[in-house]
């Protein structure tokens, strides 16, 4: 292809407005993200209809923002990419109307985005090197998916969580513990200052699947701890219970992941979604990947967490492959990868 292509990414499927402008998939020209979370802390989670009304409020200013911080028109855009699911489903409708809207006005074709495939696709952003196929492990507030990633846009998920997904159980556990939304970050935080053997925390085994997930036993288990320790008026050391945690997420999430990777004869690995940007899971993941003689990819956490780039990625493969959405396209809550 001589002419470069040129995506509009739009993402607002939680609690952020982003919006991005991608180059040839790889080359990121803009990535504009308002993000939310201080409008949610107060209540200890997304609020979905408050979610709805600050991307409204947002959406065309974070869109005229990576315009204009990427030096282009609207009229030079090839396609419009943007997240219809899974996720909430006001917000998501927030950015289907616009890409639709703007789609319409301007002749420029629509290219609907799953929200898991972007995150997957946030890997190519910084790995020029990196091409399908390769197992990735997609970990964040509302899944936790093994997947191999066959060709561009081809997935086959071979794991799943039965319960929790690993980021919602790092939210409950930190609400838990006093240190509030969004918990992840602030786990992976003061886990540093503790001591990850300091409490031993149940790792799940699923039943039959090898490769599926369950973090509400973890959780229950934390939940019981701190009940316990306050029964019996015993100080509990936040840091300790932190890293204990993040511990025996980060050890399930491994084992399960390199597993995978070997049972299908793999020799790349990547890891897609919030909890990716997890010091302790990329130290560790980083850490087995080099003994197995396995190449691992990860993305920055800028890229880990929701943003339009990785949807921009996501969807420049999708374009050209063919692939255009109509007027008809809608939000989709629980769309299926
Ligand atoms: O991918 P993401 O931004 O949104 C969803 O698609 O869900 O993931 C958000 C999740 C939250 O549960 C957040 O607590 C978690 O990712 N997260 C982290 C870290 N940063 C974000 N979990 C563990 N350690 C982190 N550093
Ligand atoms: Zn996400």
């Amino acid at each position: 292809m001589n002419k470069e292509t040129l995506i509009l990414a739009i993402e607002s499927s939680c609690d952020e407005t982003a919006a991005a402008v991608v180059k040839n998939g790889r080359e990121v020209c803009s990535n504009i993200i308002f993000s939310q979370i201080s409008l949610h802390t107060l209540y200890g989670g997304v609020v979905p209809e408050i979610a709805s009304r600050k991307h409204i409020e947002k959406i065309n200013q974070v869109i005229e923002e990576a315009l204009r911080e990427a030096g282009h028109e609207l009229r030079e855009m090839d396609a419009i990419a943007v997240t219809y699911g899974p996720g909430l489903v006001g917000p998501l409708l927030v950015g289907v109307s616009a890409a639709k809207a703007i789609s319409f006005a301007t002749d420029i074709p629509l290219v609907g985005v799953h929200h898991i495939a972007g995150h997957i696709s946030a890997n190519y952003i910084e790995n020029k090197d990196l091409e399908p196929p390769f197992v990735c492990l997609v970990a964040s507030g509302g899944h936790s998916h093994l997947v191999v990633v066959k060709d561009y846009g081809q997935y086959e998920i071979i794991g799943r969580t039965r319960d929790d997904a690993a980021g919602e159980a790092f939210d409950k556990v930190a609400r838990a513990i006093g240190l509030g939304y969004p918990g992840g970050p602030k786990i992976d935080k003061i886990a540093r200052m503790g001591n990850p053997d300091a409490i031993h925390f149940p790792r799940a085994k699923v039943g039959e699947s090898e490769f599926d997930f369950s973090f509400s036993g973890l959780k229950s288990a934390v939940l019981n701890y701190l009940n316990s320790c306050q029964m019996k008026g015993e100080e509990v050391c936040t840091e300790d219970v932190a890293a204990s945690f993040q511990q025996a997420v980060v050890e399930v999430l491994v084992e399960h992941a390199i597993h995978a990777v070997k049972q299908y004869g793999y020799d790349k690995f990547a890891i897609a979604g919030g909890v990716a940007s997890n010091s302790a899971l990329r130290a560790a993941m980083k850490e087995r990947c080099d003994r197995e003689g396995i190449c691992f990819y990860h993305p920055s956490p800028v890229l880990c967490t929701d943003n339009a780039a990785m949807i921009g990625t996501a969807g420049y493969y999708e374009y050209i492959k063919g692939k255009r959405s109509g007027m008809d396209l809608n939000a989709v809550p629980n769309l299926k990868l």
